[in-house]
């Protein structure tokens, strides 16, 4: 046995005499309560648990190198752009949205795809998932649409017709259901997925111009997906198979890669295009904003401690750094607020004081205290307030964002389905055109399974919507539903409880 070059100590640094026996009243007798090392073995564990992400539990991760190929200064000043060959190290978190954490990797769900770059300006966080669009573009339906993806409460099974009745009711999501029901929907890892930031945000420059931009992260490894049938097969033989894949990958010296491409639109276009460019439900097609290649992006490095780095790493669409700003997509503006607020409960207070969420650059700011406090004073510690006299930080009005154009009167609780430029049905024709004749086939197949057990008039009011993309899209599905007659009976069963 090889000699171990360090002891084992309690929590508290004292030297441990023996770990693999209890203290005994005599070799029969009852433990003693005073056994205070047992104690805090078993009450450490009974705190190894965190709560799970509400979304996006299951996930998996990786540190690397961001590099800047292209020069996009005359967009904006952020400095992590600022010099072509500039690196910046960030870690990524990829995820599946409904499932919990122990759940199968191999699942149809869209992938979330999470950036944290740590730069030199403070923590800017990109967190996008595989898809360019979402399901909603109102955020007061987010909670609803997440229920209908999670459990139902009475058969703890997740249920088609919460599914299928939301999305039916919901003809915003077409886009983002066609997405996910495609071959794309059930990738067979995330090295062979795009990310994109999906929201629109900006850019602004020295000049204080602001651009509006939209962030793509196109894979070098290509795309791969499995069929339904193929990711059976999978889950049969292992829950894990993404973990594995990264993992390994990475442990290989096989290194994944990423083309970042923006879109950029100046900002007085934003009024004039027939789509509105700030729903999360549309892109910008391409022939009208081409993609602008930045730079490139590579996961090198496995984490040593799973929990604390991937587990723990806290993602912020609200984490933006100068030269970055938000854009009026609803959608976005609620998760400035929501993510930061996951965290506080999540992790604590301090979560951005864990190693794998602290900046790699100075921080100094004037929150006091609070559970698990234990960063140090200012570098003066008179500084505890501002203003002060004691050379505590001040604000640096260098790194003001351009004042924000409104174009509204009033507020009030406009209806979403009357703005022209929201419609739900262009842009996914636009998709359906994409696909070849086997790619169709799979899609109306893949939703005419997903529909199992769904009752009969929440199919036909998603078949009309269907219809409306095109009248193959409809059909076909009418058609694989026709030919499935053999849907899950156990499904169909708990659906019409
Ligand atoms: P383009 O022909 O210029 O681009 C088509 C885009 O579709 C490519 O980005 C391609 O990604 C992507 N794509 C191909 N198959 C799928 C799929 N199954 N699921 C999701 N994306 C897929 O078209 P436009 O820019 O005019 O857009 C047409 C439609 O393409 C849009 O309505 C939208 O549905 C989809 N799309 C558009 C994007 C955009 O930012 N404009 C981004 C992604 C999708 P890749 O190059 O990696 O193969
Ligand atoms: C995770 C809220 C929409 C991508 C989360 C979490 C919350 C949340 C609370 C868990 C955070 C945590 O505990 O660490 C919301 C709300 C949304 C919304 C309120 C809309 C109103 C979106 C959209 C995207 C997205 C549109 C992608 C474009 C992600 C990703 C994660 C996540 C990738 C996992 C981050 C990680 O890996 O740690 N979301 N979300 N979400 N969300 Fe959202």
């Amino acid at each position: 046995m090889s000699q171990c070059p360090y002891h084992h100590t309690t929590t508290a640094g004292a030297p441990v005499a023996d770990n693999q026996n209890s203290l005994t009243a005599g070799p029969r007798g009852p433990v003693l309560l005073q056994d205070w090392q047992l104690l805090e073995k078993l009450a450490h564990q009974n705190r190894e648990r965190i709560p799970e992400r509400v979304v996006h539990a299951k996930g998996w991760g990786a540190h690397g190198t961001f590099t800047v190929t292209h020069d996009i200064s005359r967009y904006t000043c952020a400095k992590i752009f600022d010099t072509v060959g500039k690196q910046t190290p960030l870690i990524a978190r990829f995820s599946t949205v409904a499932g919990e954490l122990g759940a199968a990797d191999a699942e149809r769900d869209v992938r979330g795809f999470a950036l944290k770059f740590y730069t030199e300006q403070g923590n800017w966080d990109m967190v996008g998932n595989n898809t360019p669009v979402f399901f909603i573009r109102d955020p007061l339906k987010f909670p609803d649409f997440i229920h209908t993806q999670k459990r139902h409460p009475r058969t703890n099974v997740r249920s088609a017709t919460a599914m299928w009745d939301f999305w039916s009711l919901s003809p915003e999501s077409l886009h983002q259901v066609t997405m996910l029901m495609s071959d794309r929907g059930l990738p067979t890892d995330v090295r062979h997925i795009n990310g994109y930031g999906s929201h629109t945000y900006s850019f602004w420059n020295k000049a204080g111009e602001r651009f509006w931009v939209k962030f793509h992260f196109k894979t070098q490894q290509g795309h791969r997906h499995y069929t339904n049938r193929e990711a059976a097969q999978v889950i049969g033989k292992t829950r894990e198979s993404t973990q594995e894949d990264l993992y390994a990958s990475i442990e290989r010296g096989y290194y994944p890669r990423w083309t970042m491409y923006v879109q950029v639109m100046p900002e007085m276009q934003a009024l004039n295009t027939p789509y509105n460019p700030f729903d999360l439900t549309k892109v910008w097609p391409h022939a009208d904003y081409p993609l602008i290649e930045v730079g490139v992006f590579e996961l090198n490095r496995n984490a040593d401690n799973y929990f604390s780095e991937i587990e723990q790493v806290a993602m912020s669409p609200s984490n933006i750094v100068p030269g970055i700003g938000f854009s009026p997509d609803h959608v976005l503006q609620a998760r400035i607020f929501s993510y930061a607020d996951a965290h506080r409960y999540r992790i604590g207070t301090h979560y951005e004081a864990l190693p794998v969420n602290a900046p790699q650059c100075p921080v100094h700011h004037y929150h006091k205290d609070g559970a698990m406090r234990f960063t140090p004073n200012m570098p003066h510690a008179d500084a505890y307030y501002e203003p002060n006299s004691f050379g505590g930080p001040v604000a640096d009005s260098q790194v003001t964002e351009p004042p924000l154009r409104l174009h509204a009167d009033f507020a009030d609780r406009f209806n979403h389905r009357e703005d022209a430029g929201n419609n739900d049905f262009v842009q996914v024709t636009a998709l359906f055109n994409l696909f070849n004749a086997k790619q169709k086939q799979r899609l109306y197949r893949n939703i005419s399974e997903a529909m199992a057990g769904v009752a009969p008039f929440i199919i036909e009011r998603q078949l009309a919507l269907f219809d409306r993309v095109h009248p193959d899209y409809g059909n076909g599905v009418r058609q694989a539903l026709a030919d499935d007659k053999a849907s899950a009976p156990q499904q169909a069963e708990l659906e019409s409880y």
